[in-house]
């Protein structure tokens, strides 16, 4: 049965049951709904809507349908349409005429709110600790890396030596950004819709600001069209979750490219490879190639609901219950992936003697050879023509750029000794540059970072996490 068959004359059609239904996909929202409801149920009662004896039947009933949940014994019915008809329905079967006043002054549109608003705020922070476990996992190579250094690359052209701890950091300091954009998130997020009813509140004596505080929620609605009509934390969510996968992908390009025989700069651990049916020699970077390949999935998962949303006049419409498939499905995917990309970025072998050779090249130091003319007065444009011209009779007398160096009249054999290997990362010492003097500074405000990120997430999750008891 559902909720509203009493204003229609005959029962649904299979195939209105099996277009709207959202049972299949929303049952994980169960714990939230749960929470949500007793909530509810404990404002009902300050408000005089039950009375104490009621309000404990009910609390308890919730309880134990939460238990028949966990324990996968409750039974979902095909003719429950949503989650939130399943458990209504199922206090209602337990708990009889007490069960039939839980949603009093209750909509399903502000109760799958609150059950999404909850739900995301859970499962963002399970976003914030996967990002740290890979913050933490660059953090270590960039440790290990000491003063290694490779190949920086503009336009994938080697372009100047950075070392390797300066490449690793710079991955973190973008998911850092993440995590920044995720708290943010939240901060809209921890909003509590619940009070909203089907769009214009109640008549009832309810308590929106209690049943928001007993959820952990920061504060209530302001406006209840809004309150019920509101997915952008929905849209927002997806996109920082998208920025996130996009961060992966671009991680997982690189490995992709240094672990190819071309390159050789890192070597995948064997637990992070995979094979070839086909091709006896074949080791693979599928966890690099896969974190590069679902971002697509995930950009287009925004970009679907930006557009389910966009039509829709206010308040609640039913296109609203699109927005589930394709959060849960960008949540879990990053989710996965940022464990699975940690994990590989932990276990890969650093070919530093490859990346240093590839980075040894003259050329990479050109530009020094150029600054050491600048520092002894001229001007940059005419100190960067003369480099070039060098560089170019190298290449066209194939003479080594050292020779064409010592036998200059504006160089001489001092400036040889820029040339030589590992000199020239050695001399970015600018802040926030690539060489190891500004990198200990980085480094030290790295770990800074990821210790207020712990902190921020502590605090958070010790407010957002504890309100689903019977899946505690
Ligand atoms: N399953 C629905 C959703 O996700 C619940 C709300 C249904 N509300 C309604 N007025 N039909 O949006």
């Amino acid at each position: 049965m559902t909720l509203w068959q009493a204003r229609l004359d005959s029962a649904p059609d299979k195939a209105l049951v099996a277009f709207t239904e959202s049972l299949s996909f929303d049952r994980r929202l169960a714990p939230y709904d749960l929470a949500a409801s007793i909530a509810h149920v404990n404002g009902l009662a300050r408000g005089g809507l039950l009375d104490s004896s009621e309000r404990d039947t009910l609390v308890a009933t919730l309880e134990a349908v939460g238990q028949e949940m966990a324990a996968g014994k409750f039974e979902f019915r095909s003719s429950d349409e949503d989650v939130h008809t399943a458990i209504e329905r199922r206090v209602t079967e337990l708990a009889g005429e007490t069960g039939a006043k839980v949603h009093t002054g209750r909509s399903r549109n502000d109760q799958v709110a609150t059950a999404m608003r909850l739900w995301v705020r859970s499962e963002l922070l399970e976003v914030v600790a996967g990002l740290i476990g890979l913050q933490d996992a660059l953090a270590a190579r960039a440790v290990e890396a000491g003063d290694s250094y490779l190949p920086g690359y503009t336009h994938l052209q080697r372009a100047q030596p950075v070392l390797l701890a300066h490449h690793f950091l710079a991955h973190g300091w973008a998911l850092a950004r993440d995590v920044d954009r995720l708290f943010d998130c939240l901060d809209r997020v921890d909003v509590s819709p619940l009070g909203a009813g089907a769009l214009a509140g109640s008549s009832l004596p309810l308590d929106p600001d209690g049943v928001a505080a007993e959820l952990g929620f920061a504060r209530r609605f302001d406006n209840s069209l809004d309150a019920v009509a509101d997915r952008d934390f929905v849209a927002e969510a997806l996109f920082v979750v998208a920025m996130v996968a996009v961060h992966l992908s671009r991680i997982g390009e690189e490995i992709v490219l240094w672990s190819t025989d071309e390159f050789g700069f890192v070597t995948l651990a064997d637990e992070f490879s995979t094979g070839s049916s086909m091709l006896p020699q074949k080791k693979n970077a599928d966890v690099a190639e896969l974190a590069r390949g679902k971002c697509g999935r995930l950009i287009g998962n925004l970009t679907g609901w930006l557009a389910t949303m966009k039509g829709l006049p206010l308040a609640y419409n039913r296109d609203l219950q699109e927005d589930k498939e394709p959060l849960f499905d960008s949540v879990d995917q990053v989710g996965r992936a940022l464990v699975a990309v940690a994990g590989m970025v932990a276990t890969m072998r650093l070919n530093v003697a490859v990346m240093q050779q590839a980075a040894d090249s003259p050329y990479g130091a050109a530009i020094d050879l150029a600054e050491w003319l600048v520092v002894r007065g001229t001007p940059f444009r005419q100190a960067h023509g003369l480099v070039a011209s060098l560089v170019k009779e190298s290449f066209l007398r194939q003479v080594p750029l050292e020779e064409l160096v010592e036998a200059s009249d504006k160089f001489g054999v001092e400036a040889v000794s820029l040339l030589a290997p590992g000199v020239a990362v050695t001399r970015r010492t600018t802040p926030g540059g690539a060489g190891p003097v500004p990198l200990r500074l980085q480094a030290d405000a790295f770990a800074r970072c990821l210790e207020e990120e712990a902190s921020r997430l502590d605090a958070l999750a010790s407010r957002m996490k504890p309100v689903i008891p019977p899946f505690r």
